[in-house]
């Protein structure tokens, strides 16, 4: 990225600058195999030792590190191009908003939707989740509504629900999981009734990996006239996602999970949804008019994001974007499969170690129990080694539960791990069988 003369100010094209993507700098960038070694020369993090060893970042479904095109299109707004947008009637408010509303547009076109209108930036996940129940929720769900939620759902797809459930006197129903932690289609089938009118679900799981049949779902879902909101977060930075093919009328992700900063994410919504929603939040920005008499709003997406909003967040995010779509993704994919069947073996070898979970679809998300030790202990070694896994319940406590758990460790893997970090996770983890005796 080259980095804007901070004397000169930003002349044409320089906001571009601040986000551009990398050049064809690696087999990774250039159409060949996938190369997670190249990609590894991005995260500066990556590099660095923890209690002596280096690092191995396996907490991806927790968060996900930051390549350096990133960091630098974060340092460079803030550096050269710090405005607040929409309201600033000189350049480096223009500039940012430039920047701002690219960004929405490159979210459109990473989702497949057809218009930066359909977007609206959240501070992710959980937000635009909260969003949707507090604004259409409202609206739409009334004494004996139903909302499916599987039960193997993030509390963050789960509790918002409750929230507007118990407000309007509808109920939030669980569809039940398979054995191997599918959710159960046919249940689901049987489930979905004149009385459902909306089904929330994610793409990916985030303590299991399953990945659902979506389009099936959706599908189904629809026959019954009931509406579809998509949790991404697990899923954008293992496939790529198209909501239009999906059909979903309602699509959620966070940046972070994204290799983009924190607090910054997005909600994709069927336009003639979104024209048809209020204003869940009101202050700045979200306005057309104020008046003590009456007060009206912006259009979609604007009526949605009151208050200056996280603006470096959304130059990170597209910063983000086009590194991640600068790489052949169904290579990456391909890429992660491998990697996961690889750990899976591996991990087979570690004595008293379990899998939570065994969906056949799924991510690389690999949840286990270790016998003899507490997950808290299992993650506190691993530590040690300079290994990060996540241990406890994970935000999603039916999921485990249906397990007969209500902990786990987990390793959830991203494009730039390598078999020798699983190796090294292996190797840690039998070392700590060891200890057992
Ligand atoms: N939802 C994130 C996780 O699964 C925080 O760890």
């Amino acid at each position: 990225m080259t980095t804007p003369d901070p004397g000169g100010g930003l002349g044409p094209g320089a906001v571009e600058s601040l986000v551009a993507a990398p050049p064809a700098m690696s087999p990774s960038t250039a159409g060949g195999p996938f190369d997670p070694e190249a990609v590894r020369r991005d995260f500066p993090v990556l590099h660095r030792p923890v209690n002596g060893r280096p690092l191995v970042w396996l907490d991806n479904g927790a968060t996900t590190q930051k390549p350096r095109q990133v960091i630098e299109a974060l340092g460079a707004f803030y550096g050269v191009a710090n405005s607040n947008i929409h309201r600033g009637a000189h350049t480096m408010a223009r500039e940012a908003t430039a920047v701002f509303e690219e960004s929405r547009a490159a979210v459109a076109a990473f989702l497949g939707a057809p218009s930066p209108a359909e977007i609206v930036f959240t501070r992710g996940t959980t937000e635009a989740i909260n969003l949707v129940a507090q604004s259409w929720g409202r609206d739409n769900l009334g004494p004996g509504d139903e909302i499916l939620v599987p039960a193997l759902e993030h509390h963050s797809n789960i509790v918002p629900w409750q929230l507007i459930a118990k407000e309007r006197g509808a109920r939030v129903v669980p569809v039940p999981l398979l054995a191997d932690g599918r959710i159960d289609v046919d249940a689901y089938a049987d489930l979905l009734s004149y009385r459902t009118q909306l089904v929330a679900i994610s793409h990916a799981s985030n303590v299991l990996g399953t990945v659902p049949p979506l389009r099936e779902m959706i599908a189904l879902a629809h026959r019954h006239a009931a509406r579809v909101l998509v949790d991404g977060a697990q899923a954008v930075a293992h496939f790529p996602v198209d909501v239009r093919e999906l059909d979903a009328d309602f699509y959620a992700f966070s940046g972070h999970k994204l290799f983009a900063p924190t607090g910054i994410g997005a909600l994709y919504g069927k336009p003639e949804l979104l024209a048809a929603m209020r204003p869940w939040q009101g202050g700045g920005n979200m306005i057309d008019s104020v008046d003590f008499g009456e007060t009206t709003y912006a259009p979609v997406p604007h009526r949605f994001e009151a208050g200056t909003g996280h603006i470096a967040g959304a130059v990170g995010l597209l910063s983000a974007l086009n590194w991640l779509t600068a790489l052949d993704r169904d290579a990456v994919t391909a890429y992660e499969g491998a990697l996961l069947s690889y750990a899976q073996r591996a991990l087979a070898t570690v004595p008293g170690l379990e899998l939570v979970g065994a969906a056949p679809d799924r991510i690389a998300v690999l949840t286990f129990t270790l016998a003899g030790f507490d997950p808290a202990t299992v993650a506190d070694w691993l530590d040690r080694d300079g290994i990060a896994v996540r241990a406890g319940h994970h935000c999603a406590q039916p999921a485990l539960r249906h397990f007969g758990l209500d902990s786990a460790a987990r390793a959830s893997l991203a494009l730039y791990n390598t078999p020798e970090e699983v190796d090294a996770l292996v190797s840690s983890l039998t070392s700590l069988r060891q200890q057992a005796g």
